[in-house]
């Protein structure tokens, strides 16, 4: 699956763009600035002022907007009924820029756009497209060009509709939405921070369409690519090495998605885990590990060519979760111990879990890989077997997600960790031989 938010202001030429990079991609075209304008076009016809913020928000009670799409066309039913044209005219416009700077109006539509990218390709074009509706999405595209430029493109394709008007107050039109659009409370039209610019003022049509086809091709290379040199290296020599000193076998791996973002998820018995997931995962596996380890030279330069990504598990570590959000968000495998530090011979399913791992899938869009490392006693002893098991993926829609709640990590942290428990069938220790509390063998 693939998102591209495509954001910019009016006259930039972002629909044709992302129709034509939708037909080219095969993927749907969502065209996010029809919705508001068919809120405006309603408050015009049932004369309510769109400068009456509560008017409108009153009125929304008796709109009903349903999203389809018809041989991959958009088509918008207001109550039931196809909008079409109407929704064009300069009147709609003004009225479409009033009421999309209404915080219930945004709300009102945000899941109308959001449900509609949970299971297709997509390529969305508006105003808060990379920064507030698909913030996760893989290709963020800000597209502007001068304000002449685009006041004479809007114009002719007004003309060209037969709709009466002058250049002159079409760019003084474009002047007054720019200036609603961008300085608006909410939502307004600025670019993500993860957004590339693409000015198109001097570009053809079909050369704004090449441009971006060619950032997605570059966008899904990097996504694709499975790991640096150095990791690899590390990786063989790691490989080699344990399967001299270590018995071990890997279960599942066919579930272990060829490429997107993922958050793996495992239990933690000791500093093997890290190796024995990196040995046997067939992409590179980034993971956050405790800071402390990055003062020792060496070693910190082995843990980052790995991966790692130094934490602070003293307090909460915003710096370091935002890395780790941007590498799963980068289409990269992120894993994560749920448990937070080692659990050397205490049963999974009876210690505690941190909710880090689903605020991380849930900021990323990542679906979550459980993995479940199995030694008898859960405990590494020399030449012990050693078993490693992948689960099958928990999609990202299937996390429970909706507004990012606290309560909402929880739940879906516990059932991540659940399905990590149950695949090794952990649920009660069976010989446990030592102290569970401390991890000490007998
Ligand atoms: O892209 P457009 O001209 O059809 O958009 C009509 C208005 O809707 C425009 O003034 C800005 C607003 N809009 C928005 O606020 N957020 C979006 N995602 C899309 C459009």
């Amino acid at each position: 699956m693939i998102r591209i938010a495509i954001d910019g202001p009016g006259g930039a030429g972002k629909s044709s763009l992302a129709k034509a990079v939708a037909k080219r991609l095969g993927i749907i075209y969502v065209d996010t600035g029809a919705l508001y304008r068919t809120i405006g076009v309603y408050m015009l016809k049932n004369n309510i002022s769109t400068s009456d913020e509560e008017g409108v928000s009153r009125a929304l009670s008796n709109v009903n907007l349903e999203l389809k799409f018809v041989d991959e066309k958009q088509v918008i039913l207001l109550n039931g009924e196809p909008v079409g044209d109407e929704i064009r005219t300069p009147e709609a416009s003004m009225a479409a820029s009033a009421v999309s700077a209404m915080g219930k109006v945004r709300e009102f539509l945000l899941m109308t756009q959001r449900n509609i990218a949970k299971n297709n390709s997509v390529i969305m074009d508006g105003r808060d497209i990379g920064t507030v509706i698909l913030p996760y999405a893989e290709v963020k595209i800000f597209l502007t060009a001068s304000p002449e430029a685009r006041a004479k493109r809007r114009f002719e394709e007004l003309v060209a509709k037969g709709i009466e008007t002058t250049y002159e107050k079409v760019y003084e039109e474009m002047a007054e939405r720019d200036k609603n659009d961008s300085t608006r409370a909410i939502a307004p039209c600025v670019p993500a921070e993860d957004a590339i610019m693409l000015d198109n003022s001097n570009l053809t049509a079909e050369g704004t369409v090449d441009a971006v086809i060619d950032i997605i091709e570059k966008v899904k290379k990097a996504r694709s690519k499975k790991w640096n040199g150095f990791y690899a290296i590390c990786r063989a020599i790691i490989s080699f090495f344990s399967r001299i000193f270590i018995r071990v076998r890997f279960t599942g791996k066919e579930n272990i998605p060829k490429e997107g973002s993922i958050v793996l998820c495992s239990n933690h018995i000791g500093i093997k885990d890290v190796f024995l997931i990196g040995i046997s995962y067939p992409r590179q596996l980034f993971f956050l590990s405790k800071k402390e380890w990055f003062s020792i030279p060496v070693v910190s330069s082995v843990m980052r060519a790995w991966g790692a990504v130094p934490l602070d598990r003293a307090g909460r570590d915003v710096g370091a979760l935002k890395n780790a959000i941007k590498i799963a968000k980068e289409g990269k495998t992120l894993a994560i111990f749920p448990q937070g530090h080692r659990c050397p011979g205490i049963n999974p399913a009876e210690t505690s879990v941190k909710s880090g791992a689903a605020l991380i899938a849930y900021h990323s869009h990542a679906d979550v890989l459980p993995v479940c490392i199995k030694t008898k006693d859960v405990k590494y002893k020399f030449m012990r077997k050693i078993e490693v098991i992948y689960g099958k993926p928990i999609k990202y829609s299937e996390l429970g997600f909706e507004k990012g709640t606290i309560g909402e990590f929880k739940d879906a942290t516990a059932k991540i960790f659940n399905e990590v428990c149950k695949l090794g069938g952990y649920t009660a220790l069976p010989e446990a031989d030592g102290n569970p509390e401390t991890g000490e063998a007998k």
